[in-house]
């Protein structure tokens, strides 16, 4: 994670315009004042940047609105040194260049490309959770009229496959950097032909991490297409056992189990349990019917004059809970002059999604951008607005 230790600093009046970022304004955590967000933007993308002063000033990417591609954040922390002309103690930023791979290649999607635009195409598959990516390049170079959807958590995995995406001149690969857990409610019903999870994480001691969930299946159903495939493949005996007993807990299913089965290409993890002699599992779940198409969603507005600094403070700490889902007032901050900002996670218990909310006078915002569209964050947003307003 790109960091800077500072002394001797100067703070400097914002908004203010520096080397590529624009500085646009601070805010101080109301319990910890040793701790400050600073939002920048740089090419377009707004997000912030935490200050904790302690013996030492540290400075790095807010986890939250942490951008891609990382070297964002390597120009908005130097640009933060030249802006309060800070000594650097240490630092393990030492250039901001854009990556190579990043710049030739447009595969990697941000999530607003997929809420506005989804792909369409007569054939699509997901890869949930690619690594190192052998099996979704594989696919790829297979099936060129295929558009390939891969998600992954893990930065570094996606900046390898970028390269390869790019090496390679592979066309029919879209990427995102996000918890394929929640992109699965923005895609449309009966849209998809397989989505494949190979050796997801079995997360024995955190069970409400884990990808697969009925929640996940159920979505999974509702965008294969008819005959479309849900692909698990597993080593995990446990992941499989709790796989198998979440697949039958459905009403209605079509289902195949293999052990050992081949397939055309074996991932890294594939390979090192083959070598240690593990059984492999797969799960395939077939989609038989067809799903009722999702409603449009409408927009995630907050009415003027929403609430008071009081009622921020009464809330900052709390959590509120109903039916699966939660919203938990994390963190209030006051932006220097000019309103409070929120720190909140909220939505399903499993699948929170992590947000700032900024109070103006005049307005209430999200930032640096709303939520995404989904049935469940509509619905939590609802209930915000109601528990904000008091
Ligand atoms: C054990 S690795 C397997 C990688 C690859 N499928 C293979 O077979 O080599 C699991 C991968 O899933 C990713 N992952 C875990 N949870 C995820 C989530 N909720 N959404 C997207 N990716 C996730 C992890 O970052 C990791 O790269």
């Amino acid at each position: 994670m790109p960091h800077i230790h500072l002394k001797e600093y100067q703070e400097a009046t914002l908004p203010c315009q520096i080397g590529m970022s624009r500085f646009l304004f601070r805010a101080t955590n109301v319990n910890h004042r040793n701790e400050q967000l600073i939002a920048v933007e740089v090419e377009g993308k707004p997000f912030f940047i935490l200050r904790k002063d302690e013996k030492k000033c540290l400075i790095k990417s807010d986890k939250i609105t942490r951008p891609s591609p990382t070297y964002l954040i390597h120009t908005a922390l130097l640009d933060y040194v030249s802006l309060t002309d800070a000594k650097v103690l240490s630092s393990n930023v030492h250039t901001a260049h854009k990556s190579i791979h990043f710049q030739e290649t447009t595969a990697l999607k941000p999530i607003e490309f997929f809420v506005t635009q989804f792909p369409q195409n007569d054939s699509m598959h997901i890869e949930v959770g690619f690594g190192s990516g052998r099996h979704l390049i594989h696919q790829a170079l297979q099936h060129p009229n295929t558009t390939f959807i891969g998600i992954e958590i893990h930065r570094p995995s996606i900046e390898q496959v970028l390269k390869q995406i790019s090496i390679q001149n592979i066309d029919n690969i879209l990427l995102l950097d996000y918890d394929a857990r929640l992109f699965m409610e923005l895609i449309p019903s009966n849209s998809i032909e397989k989505i494949y999870v190979h050796f997801p994480v079995p997360w024995d001691k955190k069970p409400h991490r884990r990808v697969i969930s009925k929640a996940f299946i159920e979505e999974a159903i509702r965008v294969l297409n008819v005959n479309g495939k849900l692909e698990l493949r597993t080593d995990s005996e446990n992941y499989y056992m709790y796989s198998y007993e979440t697949f039958m807990g459905l009403r209605q299913l079509s289902l195949e189990i293999h052990k050992n089965r081949s397939i055309a290409v074996s991932s890294k993890y594939e390979d090192r349990w083959r070598l240690m002699e593990k059984n492999i599992y797969d799960l395939i779940l077939i989609n038989t019917e067809e799903s009722p198409k999702r409603n449009a969603i409408l927009h995630f507005k907050f009415p003027k004059k929403l609430c008071n600094s009081k009622r921020l403070e009464a809330l900052n700490g709390t959590t509120v809970t109903f039916e699966e889902e939660f919203i938990h007032y994390e963190r209030l901050y006051r932006i220097e002059n000019d309103g409070m900002l929120l720190r909140l996670s909220f939505g399903n218990f499993k699948q929170p999604e992590h947000l700032y909310l900024i109070f103006r006078d005049d307005e209430t915002i999200y930032f640096p951008q709303e939520p995404i569209a989904t049935p469940t964050n509509y619905k939590v947003h609802q209930r915000l607005i109601k528990e904000l307003h008091g």
